[in-house]
């Protein structure tokens, strides 16, 4: 038996013409460990945002029902060849009911239970997704849910690596976004020491009302030397940068070998050889990532994400995170949403206008049956 339900798709020619539209789409039926799930919830994250606008101008896109018309930068839009005329599926996550299961026993062991899943087209009324990722909610709503996996996953990444590469202290730019707070909780819960990086007075009173010991301010006139005299508290030699483009993973480098060089007994001309390290994990400004390397010889920026993260990971420590973000679910790992939108609402001027602009404590949940 098939089902039919309405979902976004993201569809890019290669003239720079980007449509968001909903779409009819026939499910079938669920085989093997696959599940059928009536989506309930779904936050638009970040990474949504990229497929659906990759900074195009919204102001001036066409609105109709159901329907954006939106131009992009053609330099944008070239660099997303590999997407030309093929329509994508949006939503990376989200929380629903199982009603239909495959054969596979893991599959069947989730039929009828409220879910939190990652299938990629979580913006829809339906979505197929893999049983093995499926997180069961029990008693959890699904909005509860619905932020269950990608940013608590990312958060907990960030630590697990920090751990295997023996640092007991990281650096965080945009340290008030959601994801942020969540490591907040997780440093304070594992003792890792955490240096926050925020933009604004507000965002740094946010971090402190958690319990946040080091926040430093990107606009303050004192920002490079506030972030060094951080380093130099907590021993930060490794960061994650969500902003990418800019400055934001130079200055940090540049502050660790301020540090570093401040601690050497003897002059070096190259610098000290203390490693440093910065992943860059996300795209908040879309400008080039400018680097000055003046770092000593020790230092390396790298990308991270968070699938090949969990690729990375055995089955017992899998199951252990899984489990750390159930139990958390409305603690550590609680997210929070301004405004709840239905899948027509979602495509309006007024609503994309203000998810996109993606600020702190700003996120929007579509609710497909709303
Ligand atoms: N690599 C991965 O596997 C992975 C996984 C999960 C998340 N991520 C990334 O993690 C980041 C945070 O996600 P989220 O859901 O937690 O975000 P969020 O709650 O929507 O918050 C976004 C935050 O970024 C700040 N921001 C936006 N544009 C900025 C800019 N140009 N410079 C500095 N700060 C800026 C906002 O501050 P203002 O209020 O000041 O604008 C806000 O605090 C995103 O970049 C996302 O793509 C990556």
């Amino acid at each position: 038996m098939t089902t039919t339900g309405r979902q976004l798709v993201s569809t890019l020619t290669a003239d720079g013409t980007m449509t968001l539209a909903l779409e009819e789409k026939t499910f079938p039926a669920p085989t093997g460990n696959q599940v059928l799930v009536r989506m309930e919830a779904a936050p638009i994250n970040p990474s949504d945002l990229f497929l659906m606008t990759t900074g195009a101008d919204l102001a001036n896109a066409t609105y109709e029902p159901s329907k954006i018309t939106m131009q992009l930068h053609p330099q944008v839009a070239a660099g997303q060849a590999a997407r030309h005329g093929k329509p994508q599926t949006v939503g990376n996550e989200g929380a629903g009911t199982v009603f239909a299961a495959g054969e596979g026993e893991m599959a069947q062991a989730l039929m009828g239970q409220r879910v939190a899943c990652v299938p990629g087209n979580a913006f829809g009324e339906y979505a197929l997704a893999d049983a093995m990722m499926c997180i069961p909610l029990g008693e959890h709503t699904s909005e509860q849910g619905a932020s269950s996996f990608v940013n608590p996953m990312t958060a907990l990444g960030f630590v697990e690596t920090a751990k295997r590469e023996r640092h007991e202290a990281i650096i965080h730019a945009a340290a008030a976004s959601n994801l942020g707070q969540m490591l907040g909780r997780i440093c304070q819960e594992d003792g890792m020491a955490l240096v926050n990086i925020v933009r604004r007075e507000e965002q740094a009173a946010i971090l402190r009302e958690q319990g946040e010991q080091h926040i430093v301010n990107s606009s303050a006139e004192d920002f490079e030397k506030a972030l060094a005299k951080a380093i130099g508290e907590t021993g930060a030699f490794l960061g994650y940068d969500p902003i990418g483009g800019g400055q934001t993973t130079d200055i940090c480098l540049r502050a660790m070998e301020r540090v570093a060089a401040s601690q050497m007994t003897e002059y070096s001309r190259y610098g000290s050889d203390q490693a440093k390290k910065m992943y860059i994990y996300g795209r908040l400004d879309l400008s080039p990532t400018i680097l000055t390397p003046s770092y000593g010889f020790g230092w390396t920026v790298s990308g991270w994400l968070l699938m090949p993260f969990l690729a990375s990971c055995d089955v017992p420590t899998l199951m252990g995170l899984r489990q750390r973000v159930v139990s958390g679910l409305t603690t550590t790992f609680a997210s929070s949403y301004k405004a709840r939108v239905g899948l027509e609402e979602m495509l309006t001027k007024d609503a994309i206008m203000d998810y996109a602009q993606m600020k702190t404590g700003e996120k929007y949940l579509v609710v497909p049956a709303g």
